[in-house]
């Protein structure tokens, strides 16, 4: 039916006609980065979503995000391109199984990632983002006990740097944990002068081995301010679009992914399942829409406010 359609003047008309805000992770496709009203990390998406006066928010990212959204503002439509676009480390924690590790545990404070549903949330008591996680365990007292959930290498990488102890969920992302470590190294022994730049959910190894580790906002940052002229880039391949608009002289590399891995670089199957055709039918049919229950809403969204209280 989108055959022949000039789609991004038409997703910009539906935008205007229904006062719509198009809301883009930095993971999307170029294309969708492009057109979006707002591309940023996921605490800027939240709280962007936070403050819209928009009717409609179309968020290009993936099923978390935009039930975040909808937590935040239940009065407006919250539409997501395709519904399948979820998160490995949502999926990592299904909310029965959760609501038992919390119950087990009642003397502990939750911690949640944002990647995460909105039932998970629901049992939390503070979400954070990979921007504000270290701030915000930081900001509790020392002797706290926390849960810290889904992703164990978020997780382990805040009780390296914070020197505490945290009881980890057993939660990953795939896309950040496919870097394959040997390859990464030979491609730093190839290129000496290049700066390997992590994203907090790879693993310890690769970690350790970065000049940099920070959220995509916090690569973005670091890209555009160091004095250096080579990155190795080790997130999801997306953020380099950005990357090469703002620091166009600079050299980024993606960081290579194990050999058996179908895409030369990491790439989140997830985000990617979102297309210009996509966004422009789930505009203009204002379907799919996500919705949360008004129980576990309510109690999502106190996890939510106190992460932006502390952010
Ligand atoms: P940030 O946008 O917080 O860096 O998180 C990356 C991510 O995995 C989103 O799915
Ligand atoms: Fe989830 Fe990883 Fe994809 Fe982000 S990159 S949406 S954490 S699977």
């Amino acid at each position: 039916p989108v055959e022949g359609l000039d789609l991004v003047a038409e997703i910009k008309k539906l935008k205007e006609e229904k006062n719509a805000v198009l809301l883009a992770h930095y993971y999307q496709r170029p294309e969708i980065q492009d057109l979006a009203d707002f591309v940023g990390d996921s605490l800027a998406l939240a709280q962007k979503a936070a403050e819209t006066d928009a009717d409609i928010i179309m968020f290009a990212g993936v099923h978390f995000m935009a039930e975040t959204a909808k937590i935040i503002n239940p009065e407006k439509t919250v539409i997501l391109p395709d519904l399948n676009a979820g998160c490995s480390l949502a999926e990592s924690a299904p909310a029965d199984k959760f609501k038992e590790f919390v119950e087990a545990h009642p003397d502990h404070t939750v911690i949640t990632y944002i990647n995460s549903s909105a039932e998970v949330k629901a049992y939390t008591d503070i979400t954070v983002t990979s921007t504000n996680a270290l701030k915000i365990v930081e900001s509790l007292p020392k002797d706290e006990k926390i849960i810290f959930a889904p992703d164990k290498n978020l997780g382990a990488y805040i009780m390296k740097e914070t020197g505490r102890e945290m009881l980890l969920w057993d939660g990953a992302c795939v896309v950040h944990e496919a870097f394959a470590f040997d390859r990464i190294m030979e491609l730093k022994a190839r290129h000496p002068e290049s700066q390997i730049i992590a994203h907090p959910e790879s693993d310890m190894t690769l970690l350790r081995a970065a000049s940099f580790v920070g959220s995509t906002a916090a690569l973005l940052k670091y890209v555009q301010e160091d004095e250096g002229e080579s990155y190795i880039v080790a997130t999801e391949a997306g953020i380099l679009h950005k990357m090469a608009q703002s620091v166009p002289h600079k050299e980024l590399i993606p960081a290579p992914t194990d050999e058996n891995n179908t895409c030369a670089c990491s790439e989140c199957h997830f985000m990617k399942m979102n297309t210009l055709e996509k966004v422009y039918s789930c505009l203009k049919y204002e379907y799919p829409s996500v919705d949360v229950p008004e129980d576990i809403r309510i109690k999502a969204k106190s996890s939510i406010e106190r992460m932006f209280e502390l952010s």
